[in-house]
């Protein structure tokens, strides 16, 4: 696919992963309608720097955990754009509290609903937009802890488990018009509160690469898998071998 002119909604496309994606994806030519949840003022800056690469931005703002708001998102970047050709499934939430004896019915559902059910709906809906004979992309950003069973962040692992194979089975449920891939993180930006020693520490003692990641790594492989037109239900781990 050529990525010049395509539209993009990338959720929680203001801060952090997400601003890296939406900057990647304008610098490749794509307009993009960002979505945010809480950080406004971050979401207009994103919309500036992007605009600033001479394509067309907008913001959008949705609580992923209120299925009413996340169905109102496709239909407001497609009333921008007429269409959506890329949808990156980047937000998620990953509290600290998610352990095993801690996690209860409300923090469960409201893992399950930013983290998979949001992902899922707005893949039905973007796939319900796309007019026919259009190609469209789906990118999932998940995690490669997944590959080993542990019990922190218990269910925040359960879910990201869920978007490995949900990637798998969209790429069947929509084939052949969308290709459905996915990255799987480890070690890439220290958690928020945490500095870049952190992750350097962390990553000498637990990266076979002894080396964190890094939002370009993260931004290369996706515009990879955006331009592969014979991929799809691919999980590409990120980790430097952390999960192997
Ligand atoms: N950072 C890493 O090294 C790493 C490692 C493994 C996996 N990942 C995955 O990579 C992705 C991005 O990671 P990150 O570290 O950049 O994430 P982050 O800093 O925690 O940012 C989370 C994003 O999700 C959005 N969000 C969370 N809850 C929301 C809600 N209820 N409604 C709307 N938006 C919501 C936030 O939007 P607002 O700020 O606008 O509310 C924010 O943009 C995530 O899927 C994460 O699981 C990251």
């Amino acid at each position: 696919m050529e990525l010049a002119g395509k539209v993009a909604v990338i959720t929680g496309g203001a801060v952090r992963l997400g601003r890296a994606l939406t900057l990647a994806l304008a610098q490749a030519g794509c307009h993009v309608f960002i979505h945010y949840g809480r950080s406004a003022a971050p979401a207009q800056q994103t919309q500036t720097d992007a605009q600033a690469l001479g394509i067309q931005a907008h913001i959008f703002s949705a609580d992923l955990a209120d299925p009413n708001a996340v169905s109102r998102i496709i239909p407001a970047a497609v009333a921008q754009f007429g269409q959506v050709d890329i949808l990156i499934n980047n937000a998620a939430i990953f509290p600290e509290e998610d352990n095993f004896s801690h996690t209860d019915a409300a923090l469960w559902d409201k893992l399950f609903a930013v983290n998979l059910r949001a992902p899922f709906l707005l893949s039905q809906a973007f796939a319900a937009q796309l007019p026919a004979n259009t190609q469209g992309k789906i990118i999932n950003i998940t995690d490669a802890r997944v590959r080993h069973p542990q019990t922190d962040h218990f269910v925040y692992r359960l879910t990201k488990g869920g978007l490995w194979q949900m990637t798998e089975m969209l790429a069947h449920a929509l084939a052949p018009r969308v290709t459905v891939n996915a990255v799987a993180l480890g070690a890439i930006l220290p958690p928020p509160g945490q500095d870049e020693g952190y992750l350097q520490n962390l990553a000498q003692t637990r990266v076979p690469l002894q080396r964190a990641g890094s939002a370009e790594i993260v931004t290369q492989n996706v515009l990879h898998l955006l331009t592969q037109d014979f991929l799809t239900g691919v999980v590409i781990p990120i980790d430097g071998g952390e999960f192997l």
